[in-house]
C-alpha cells in the first residue's frame, strides 16, 4: 500500500501548532508555538488574543513544517485540522488556512475532534488495543471515554464542573503561581513535607463524573482561614493536599470504569498527563490490578498537531473527509 502523508493544524486554544504525519504513525514534522508568555500577564487565556496570535505564526509555520518533513506538497495525502471544541475564534484561524491550502493543492481536507486527538497521540507509540479506557485529562476537559473500537467513542463520565487542568490552574493563582499552573502544584505537591487535608468528591455511588470545584473552594477556604488567623498558609502542603485529592478520584474511577467495562488497556491523555504524580499513582495502580497503561510522550500529551494527524489517519482510511464548508464547532461532542 501507499505511504500516506498527512499536514496537520491545531489552534483550538493557546498553542499554534502544525504536524506532518506519515502514515498516522511517524511524526515527520511536530512544530509547536505556545502564546504562554502572552497570555501570562492576563492570568489566562485571553480568545481575542489567541486568534490574532494564530494569524500571526499560522502561515510561516505551515512552512516550516512542510520543509521540516522533507515531503513536497503535492505528495500529501490531506489537510487535517481540528474542527472543535475550543476557542471559536482560535479554531477559525486553523480552519481557514487548512482550507485554503487544502484548496489550493487540491487536496481533501479532514475536520478532526480534539479529544480524539489526544485520545490517539497514543497510537503513535503504539497500536492500541480495544475495548479500552481513556481517562481525558486537560485545562479543558476530563473525561472517561469509553472505546469499543476504533473510532467508536462513549462518554462514561465527565466533570460538572471545572476541568483537572483548569482547577490546577486556578489553586495555583490563589498559591501565588503564574499561568498555566498545573506543573508548579505538581511540583511542589512533590517537594512539600506535609499534607493539608482536603476533601474528596466522589459524588454518587456509582456516577463516574467528577467535580472539581468544591475541592478548588476548599483551597481557598484554608488560605483565607489561615490569613485571618494572622498566620502564614503552608503552601506546599496545600499543593500536596489537592494534588492528593485530584489524583486519589481520578485514578479510582479510572480503576472502577476498567472494571465496569471490562476494558483492556487505559490510556491517559491530555496535558495533565504530564502530572508526575498522576502518572505515578496510575502506574503504580495499574501494576497491582493487572492493567496495560499507556501514557503518550510528553511531547504528546499538551496541545499539538501530530495528534490530530494520528487522529485524522484514521479518517482518510474510510475516505471520510469533510467539504470546504466546514464549520468550527466550539462545543463538538465525541
Ligand atoms: O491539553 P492541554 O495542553 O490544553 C488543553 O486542551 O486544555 O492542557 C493544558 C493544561 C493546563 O491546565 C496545565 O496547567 C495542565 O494541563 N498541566 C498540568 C501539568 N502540566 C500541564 N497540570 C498538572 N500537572 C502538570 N504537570
Ligand atoms: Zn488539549
Amino acid at each position: 500500500e501507499q505511504d500516506s502523508y498527512i499536514l496537520a493544524v491545531e489552534t483550538s486554544c493557546d498553542e499554534t501548532s502544525v504536524s506532518v504525519v506519515k502514515n498516522g504513525r511517524e511524526v515527520l514534522s511536530n512544530l509547536i508555538f505556545s502564546q504562554i508568555e502572552t497570555h501570562k500577564a492576563f492570568g489566562g487565556v485571553v480568545p481575542e488574543v489567541a486568534s490574532r496570535k494564530h494569524v500571526e505564526s499560522i502561515t510561516l509555520m505551515l512552512q516550516e513544517a512542510v520543509e521540516q518533513s522533507g515531503i513536497s506538497p503535492d505528495k500529501l495525502s490531506a489537510v487535517a485540522v481540528t474542527q472543535g471544541p475550543g476557542l471559536v475564534g482560535a479554531l477559525l484561524v486553523g480552519i481557514m488556512a487548512a482550507k485554503s491550502l487544502a484548496f489550493a493543492l487540491d487536496k481533501p481536507l479532514i475536520g478532526t475532534h480534539h479529544i480524539a486527538g489526544h485520545i490517539y497521540a497514543n497510537r503513535l507509540v503504539q497500536e492500541i488495543s480495544y475495548p479500552c479506557i481513556a481517562l481525558v485529562v486537560s485545562g479543558g476537559h476530563t473525561e472517561l471515554v469509553l472505546m469499543e473500537s476504533e473510532g467508536k467513542f462513549r462518554l462514561i463520565g465527565r466533570t460538572r464542573d471545572d476541568a483537572v487542568g483548569e482547577a490546577y490552574d486556578k489553586v495555583a493563582r490563589a498559591l501565588g503561581f503564574p499561568y498555566p499552573g498545573g506543573p508548579y502544584v505538581d511540583r511542589l505537591a512533590h517537594e512539600a513535607e506535609n499534607s493539608a487535608d482536603l476533601p474528596r468528591s466522589w459524588l454518587e455511588p456509582d456516577s463516574f463524573d467528577f467535580s472539581f470545584s468544591g475541592l478548588k473552594s476548599a483551597v481557598l477556604n484554608v488560605l483565607n482561614q489561615t490569613k485571618m488567623r494572622g498566620e502564614t498558609p503552608d503552601i506546599p502542603a496545600i499543593a500536596r493536599g489537592f494534588q492528593e485529592s485530584v489524583i486519589e478520584v481520578l485514578v479510582e474511577k479510572a480503576i472502577r470504569a476498567m472494571r465496569m467495562t471490562g476494558a483492556s488497556e487505559l490510556l491517559l491523555c491530555g496535558g495533565v498527563a504530564a502530572n508526575r504524580g498522576l502518572r505515578e499513582a496510575l502506574a503504580e495502580r495499574c501494576d497491582r490490578e493487572g492493567i496495560t497503561l499507556r501514557i503518550p510522550p510528553f511531547a504528546y500529551c499538551t496541545d499539538n498537531a501530530a495528534m490530530i494527524g494520528a487522529a485524522a489517519f484514521l479518517k482518510l482510511q474510510h475516505g471520510e473527509f469533510a467539504p470546504q464548508t466546514m464549520k468550527a464547532e466550539p462545543g463538538l461532542s465525541l
